[in-house]
């Protein structure tokens, strides 16, 4: 089996991300902001949703295609009902190496967790932006406090999870946080990533000056920890890493601002409704649901997936400036897309 197809640029498709909703019970003000997301938001219908037998067979037809890794993203992934079920279908694919899920954790409660990690999940990010209560409350736009999530992490590291904690700083509202954070998961032996601030979407406020760079980030842990960079543990890796000197625990960075990686992503995303998305900040997809509602067969698919890849040419952290520009408002929504 070959199965090797790259894009104009050279890369490997490898790695599916798959929303498996757009629902989310946070209001966290860079993805998903309260005055746009309010009580009268539409939200798509259930029918709308890839049912699992469609992801199934979509995500089967990706691993016949080289893909190797898949990560479920929602909204908050764990608002769909029957995700179990889903994770078992994944697990059964043939080829396919790694399954990860992306949450805030707050329905990670211990027998759910225990039910998604026998079903062959076997790795967790899971968001946390501050572990300070009034802050954490804030910055949900909920008020849900972190105890529960705190709660919840530790379970699932217990039941055997690889877990990974994801803090987006932003300046002026959770700098503080970053050295508290960093010595919770240094001591619990979980790698916590730091991620810049991306200007996703259209509504969430973002500007250059609101973003915390790495180098940023780097020297104020350098004050507190003795740090030293590791190698990328495969191509194609998103985070950067760094190890707390004379221990196996490691720090990440995701630096799409800084120090973009676009000319090795291997990454395609299929959003909850069926379209496919060559690049997180993309401005259209192309639409799968029709298709697989109107009978289209596996071999179809097939070459519709291929030729979407084999003419990618997406790079837009690359040229964050000038496609800015010519994006402004168009750009698709991080809870629609998933991250
Ligand atoms: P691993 O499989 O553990 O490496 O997961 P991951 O880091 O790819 O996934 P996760 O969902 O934890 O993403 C962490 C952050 O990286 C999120 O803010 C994503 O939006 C961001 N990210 C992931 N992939 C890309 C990408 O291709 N481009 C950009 N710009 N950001 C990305
Ligand atoms: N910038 C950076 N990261 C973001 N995330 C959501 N929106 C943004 C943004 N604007 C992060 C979430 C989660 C991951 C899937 O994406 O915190 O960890
Ligand atoms: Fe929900 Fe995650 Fe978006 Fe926050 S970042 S609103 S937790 S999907
Ligand atoms: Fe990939 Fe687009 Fe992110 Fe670049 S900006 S790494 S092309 S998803």
């Amino acid at each position: 089996m070959t199965n090797t197809i790259v894009d104009q640029f050279n890369r490997p498709m490898r790695d599916l991300r798959i929303s498996v909703t757009d629902r989310c019970q946070f209001r966290c003000s860079y993805c998903m902001p309260k005055e746009v997301f309010g009580d009268d938001y539409q939200f798509l219908e259930p029918h709308l949703l890839l049912s699992f037998d469609e992801i199934e067979r979509v995500a089967r037809a990706f691993v016949a295609l080289g893909v190797r890794k898949i990560r479920l993203t929602g909204g908050e992934p764990l608002m769909r009902k029957g995700l179990v079920d889903l994770i078992r279908r994944l697990n059964d694919i043939d080829g396919l190496d790694d399954i990860g899920l992306t949450t805030n954790a707050m329905l990670l409660y211990k027998q759910h967790a225990q039910a998604l990690y026998d079903a062959g999940l076997k790795r967790l990010n899971i968001s946390l932006d501050a572990l300070d209560d009034s802050l954490f409350r804030e910055l949900n736009g909920r008020g849900i406090g972190p105890q529960k999530i705190l709660e919840n992490i530790d379970h699932a590291n217990e039941i055997g999870f690889h877990i990974k904690i994801n803090m987006v700083v932003q300046k002026g509202v959770n700098e503080q946080e970053i050295v508290p954070m960093a010595q919770y998961f240094k001591d619990r032996g979980m790698t916590l990533r730091f991620i810049e601030f991306m200007d996703v979407g259209n509504d969430n406020g973002w500007s250059f000056e609101k973003v915390v760079t790495k180098k940023e980030i780097v020297d104020r842990l350098a004050e507190h920890f003795d740090l030293e960079p590791v190698d990328k543990d495969y191509f194609g890796e998103v985070a950067s890493r760094y190890r707390y000197q004379d221990t196996q625990h490691d720090v990440g960075f995701i630096t799409s601002v800084s120090e973009s990686f676009c000319s090795s992503c291997t990454r395609i995303r299929l959003s909850s409704d069926g379209k496919l998305f060559n690049c997180l900040f993309a401005v259209s997809g192309r639409d799968l649901r029709g298709p697989l509602r109107n009978g289209i067969d596996d071999e179809e698919l097939a070459s519709l997936i291929k030729n979407n890849w084999e003419s990618r040419t997406d790079r837009y952290s690359d040229e964050r400036v000038e496609q800015r520009k010519k994006r402004q408002n168009k750009k698709i929504n991080m809870s629609y897309i998933g991250g």
